[in-house]
């Protein structure tokens, strides 16, 4: 089976930082970190708020990223501007709301079509790989294609919740076959760690997983290179079974 791609999401060493709106921990210096410990790709999330990553450290993780950045954004003008200006690797297009702690749940495809389509069309012209970052569900799949994006982010949020409950696995399993099927690329992400990530490593279709808080809360016991290092055992192990 394909290697499966390790992009460590850098939000949360921000989220140390801004909790002293102190000049460090710096995510740039992590991301740099975590590539060197194995990570193939970095994701940051520019939230509205401002509450993480700043303007500042998305202008530099994109200069300065050794491999490529991933940048999570809602689908607003204002960002839409800074991603054509960047020219990141690759979008992923996430919901956002003021009141939430994280991304709750994947994008509404139906109520929200024109702004993502116009969105998509956008960054697509702009050379930038997209993604959306969707719930596990068919029709969710079969929209995303229809919209124009490259790739689909399933989110996890449900299965690591309830890691032992068959159907949380089988809804990620469906719609990363069903995505693949129509010619999607197909990532998956949100409440991953080293002790649920194997069943949804195992998922053949699965080329991408974006992780964050598992590995910046793991660094603060082993540091982050290990914790990176864990992450990639943890996925080589669940794909060498196949
Ligand atoms: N993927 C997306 C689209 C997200 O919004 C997040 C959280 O920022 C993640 C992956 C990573 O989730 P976690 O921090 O729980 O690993």
């Amino acid at each position: 089976m394909t290697r499966q791609r390790l992009y460590i999401n850098v939000d949360h060493i921000a989220t140390l930082r801004q909790a002293r709106r102190a000049s460090f921990p710096d995510p740039v210096e992590g991301a740099l970190l975590c590539e060197r410990a194995g990570a193939d790709g970095i994701t940051a999330h520019l939230r509205e708020d401002r509450r993480h990553i700043q303007d500042d450290d998305i202008e530099r993780l994109a200069t300065l990223a050794q491999t490529v950045l991933n940048f999570e954004m809602a689908c607003t003008e204002e960002m839409l501007r800074i991603a054509e200006r960047l020219r990141p690797h690759q979008v992923t297009l996430v919901p956002e709301r003021r009141e939430e702690v994280t991304t709750e749940g994947g994008l509404d495809l139906t109520r929200d079509r024109p702004r993502l389509a116009d969105g998509l069309a956008r960054l697509n012209a702009a050379g930038i790989r997209t993604s959306l970052f969707i719930d596990p569900d068919g029709a969710a799949v079969d929209a995303s294609r229809d919209l124009g994006a490259a790739a689909i982010e399933l989110h996890t949020g449900q299965f690591s919740h309830a890691p032992q409950d068959p159907l949380t696995l089988g809804a990620l399993r469906d719609a990363a076959r069903r995505g693949a099927s129509i010619g999607l690329a197909v990532h998956a992400g949100h409440g991953l760690t080293t002790d649920n990530v194997g069943p949804v490593a195992a998922i053949p279709e699965i080329e991408e997983l974006n992780i964050g808080h598992s590995v910046v809360s793991r660094a603060v016991f082993v540091g982050l290179a290990e914790a990176v290092r864990e992450l990639r055992r943890a996925m080589d192990a669940a794909r060498a079974h196949f």
